[in-house]
């Protein structure tokens, strides 16, 4: 058990309440899916934490691949045009497919993922994000399953990452405003 990590400044959701919705999301898979076969995808890195989680709670056979993409264009915000930094090493034609996604919030690389992957003929092809962000302009993409609404915050925990830290946290909690600030 982590002790609360001293530059977090509220914990919205508890490692409990991430497992059990987790296994929720992977008995709702079980069923969705029973007696077929799954690719699950996740793009690295932030969605990596999840889907090791959600496969353990899904009770059929369950391939599990990686790709690593790179938005362009600077800021905060994505763009929305990605290039492939890894591609899958499967094989997807004829396949059900399920992207594994950390957080949804422009939705713009999600869609584009998408896009790329559903061009290579899969027999289904749907997306499990854990969070969603309630954005002024939601994202325009169909999740099949969603964990949580989660306001529009940044966030950190449980893969999600601030300058590539605190993805190991247990938990998924705000930052204080003090480590944004240049010391
Ligand atoms: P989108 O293309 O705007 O939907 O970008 C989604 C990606 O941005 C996620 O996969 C995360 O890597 C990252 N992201 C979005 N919001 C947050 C946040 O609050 N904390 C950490 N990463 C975030
Ligand atoms: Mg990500």
């Amino acid at each position: 058990m982590h002790n609360l990590h001293p530059d977090v400044e509220r914990i919205l959701i508890t490692e409990a309440q991430l497992a059990e919705r987790v296994r929720e999301m992977g008995k709702e898979i079980t069923r969705d899916y029973e007696g077929e076969q799954i690719v699950m995808i996740s793009v690295l890195r932030g969605a990596a934490i999840f889907m090791a989680d959600l496969v353990r709670e899904i009770d059929l056979n369950v391939e599990m691949d990686y790709m690593a993409i790179s938005s362009y264009g600077g800021g905060t915000r994505s763009s929305g045009v990605v290039r492939i930094l890894k591609d899958i090493d499967s094989d997807i034609k004829d396949r059900h497919v399920i992207i594994a996604e950390d957080i949804l919030d422009s939705g713009l690389t999600l869609k584009y993922t998408m896009n790329l992957l559903a061009s290579r003929n899969p027999k289904s092809i749907e997306v499990a994000t854990l969070l969603h962000k309630q954005t002024p302009t939601p994202a325009h993409v169909d999740c099949k399953y969603t964990g949580f609404m989660v306001p529009d915050e940044f966030i950190v925990g449980y893969g999600l990452d601030y300058a590539e830290r605190y993805r190991n946290l247990p938990y998924i909690g705000t930052l204080k405003e003090s480590v944004y600030k240049h010391e």
